[in-house]
């Protein structure tokens, strides 16, 4: 499965991420983002929410959101 995950320590909360994929991407307490479903997998979700997920990942502007390959 290949999971989606924000890098806490590099968020700055701007809310790109939270904007444009509200479905996959929340604020937590302390006003950063984090993964909704910690063990959603890209692959199973719906072309437009991946594309959502994709523009994301492309617009966080401090790179903190990736997709990384796990079993
Ligand atoms: Fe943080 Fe990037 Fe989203 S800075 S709030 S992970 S767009």
């Amino acid at each position: 499965m290949e999971k989606i995950k924000v890098n806490k320590d590099m968020c700055i909360g701007c809310g790109a991420c939270t904007a444009i994929c509200s479905d996959v991407f929340q604020f937590n307490d302390e006003g950063y983002a984090m993964v909704n479903n910690e063990n959603c997998d890209f692959n199973a979700l719906d072309d437009n929410t991946k594309n959502d997920v994709m523009d994301a990942l492309e617009g966080c502007p401090v790179g903190a959101i990736s997709k990384e390959e796990e079993n």
